[in-house]
């Protein structure tokens, strides 16, 4: 991915083209840390909805979005088990780790329930930037395809998220927090290691 392609998704640093190359030689890995990337986008929104139910806008857009995540996670697993792969036990996801601590937590609800909104966001866009990668470069024809399939949705749920967020909160403000938040996760892509068996 040339860094102008990245920039569509606003994000600061493009995934390093060494990645994509582990990827292919260790489909069975990818595929485990992928079903678990769509349990926990699923998890995540249930949460939100937990968390927030009187924010009807939030409860109503991401009420589809949690059944469409988990058709994601039910697809990888037909994968998995179409190619005869083990899906293994979910790993530690430092990448979601260290973005949730960017959370800002406090008296200041509103403000918080924009950081977890802007921190799908940056999940939904940094994933949409991988399955592009995937879609451009694996060689096998039924990946490919699904991986175009899910990076398109994906980037329909970056957009909503970041939505949300203005929904809840001013524009500007909004704004602002987005663009720290993408320079934070560009440091964190920066600092973690390029591993064959992590779909971040
Ligand atoms: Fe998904
Ligand atoms: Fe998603």
């Amino acid at each position: 991915m040339t860094t102008e392609k990245a920039t569509i998704l606003k994000l600061q640093l493009p995934t390093d083209p060494r990645w994509v190359r582990l990827v292919d030689e260790n489909l069975e890995e990818i595929l485990t840390d992928h079903a678990y990337c769509e349990q926990k986008a699923a998890s995540s929104c249930i949460s939100l909805i937990i968390q927030f139910p009187e924010r009807q806008e939030l409860v109503d857009v991401l009420t589809p979005i949690v059944a469409e995540e988990w058709e994601h996670f039910q697809r990888v697993i037909a994968l998995i088990r179409k190619r005869g792969f083990q899906f293994g036990r979910k790993r530690t996801d430092e990448y979601a780790v260290a973005l949730g601590k960017l959370e800002r937590k406090g008296d200041k609800i509103e403000r918080q329930l924009m950081d977890k909104l802007l921190i799908n966001a940056l999940i939904e866009a940094r994933s949409c930037e991988r399955f592009k990668i995937l879609w451009k470069n694996l060689q096998d024809e039924e990946l490919k395809q699904f991986y175009y399939e899910l990076m398109a949705s994906e980037a329909g749920h970056y957009v909503t998220f970041v939505k949300l967020a203005k929904a809840y909160m001013p524009e500007e403000t909004v704004k602002a927090r987005w663009e720290e938040l993408l320079r934070q996760e560009a440091d964190i892509i920066a600092n973690l290691k390029v591993r064959p068996d992590r779909m971040h």
